[in-house]
């Protein structure tokens, strides 16, 4: 009689799988390490601030920390040198990029494609065959790649709408690792009062009056997307959208 085939498990545990998290020191990052870590993974945060990053290692008890501008890829290397092994690569590190097509400063601009692209080209290569065949990579993109707004934000749509497309090519290119990317409406992270100072809360106030839900989506929500991302061994090449309806209206 033929053996019958072991059946594919539903979701692949992280229990003492080692998870890297780029931007994991604040805002859906941090909350995507604490998940991971809540669901037995040995979490490395990565963030631009040295103290910031140790602070949310001790704090929230990761397995380690390290500083790195994505921006700056001779600083990506060197931050990933010692790690032997890593079973799912999440890179959100980033910032809101802002200005206008006409006048703003192109080193600005291309910012936004430094932090997302030309960030995950180099963390990917200096990782190499460290990063596990069997593991998952998640990036970041935003609720302006289908939905873009008139306030100076066309590079950035771009660039977020590029890390789908990439990640759709990467699911390809690298497999069998999964690629994927997270797509969040906006969210309450403290981006938001980074970005906009005084006018966070009037801000705040004007868009969750048109929103479906009337409310912003929450750091943890996101996180718990992310982790649904790597732990979920089925989801490829995929964008997962988490805006309460943010692009619809
Ligand atoms: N919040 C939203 O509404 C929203 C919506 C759509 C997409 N996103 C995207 O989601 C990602 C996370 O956003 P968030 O709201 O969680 O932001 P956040 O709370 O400001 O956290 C950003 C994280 O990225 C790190 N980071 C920023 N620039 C970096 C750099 N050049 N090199 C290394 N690390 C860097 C920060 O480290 P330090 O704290 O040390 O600077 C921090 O850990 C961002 O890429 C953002 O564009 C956010």
């Amino acid at each position: 009689m033929p053996a019958s085939p072991v059946a594919a498990p539903f979701s692949q545990h992280l229990t003492d799988r080692t998870v890297l998290i780029f931007g994991g020191t604040s805002g859906i990052g941090l909350s995507a390490a604490i998940q991971a870590k809540a669901a037995g993974a040995k979490v490395i945060v990565v963030g631009f601030d040295a103290d910031r990053a140790r602070l949310a290692a001790v704090e929230h008890g990761f397995e380690n920390w390290r500083a790195a501008d994505v921006t700056r890829p001779e600083t990506i290397a060197p931050a990933l040198a010692d790690i032997a092994h890593v079973d799912h690569l999440v890179l959100l590190a980033g910032s809101f990029v802002a200005g206008s097509i006409l006048d703003a400063e192109i080193d600005h601009l291309r910012r936004a494609f430094e932090e997302r692209i030309w960030a995950a080209v180099h963390t990917i290569r200096a990782l190499g065959d460290r990063l596990a065949r069997d593991g998952s990579i998640t990036f970041i993109s935003g609720v302006l790649a289908d939905r873009p707004a008139p306030q100076g934000t066309a590079v950035l749509a771009a660039a977020s709408a590029a890390m789908e497309a990439f990640a759709r090519a990467l699911a390809l290119e690298l497999a069998p690792r999964r690629v994927n990317t997270l797509s969040p409406g906006t969210t309450d992270t403290p981006l938001l009062a980074r970005t906009l100072g005084a006018n966070r809360d009037a801000y705040v106030a004007a868009l969750t009056g048109k929103l479906p839900l009337g409310r912003l989506g929450t750091a943890e929500q996101a996180g718990a997307a992310v982790v649904f991302l790597m732990s979920n061994g089925f989801m490829n090449g995929e964008t997962l959208h988490i805006d309460g309806g943010q692009r619809l209206v």
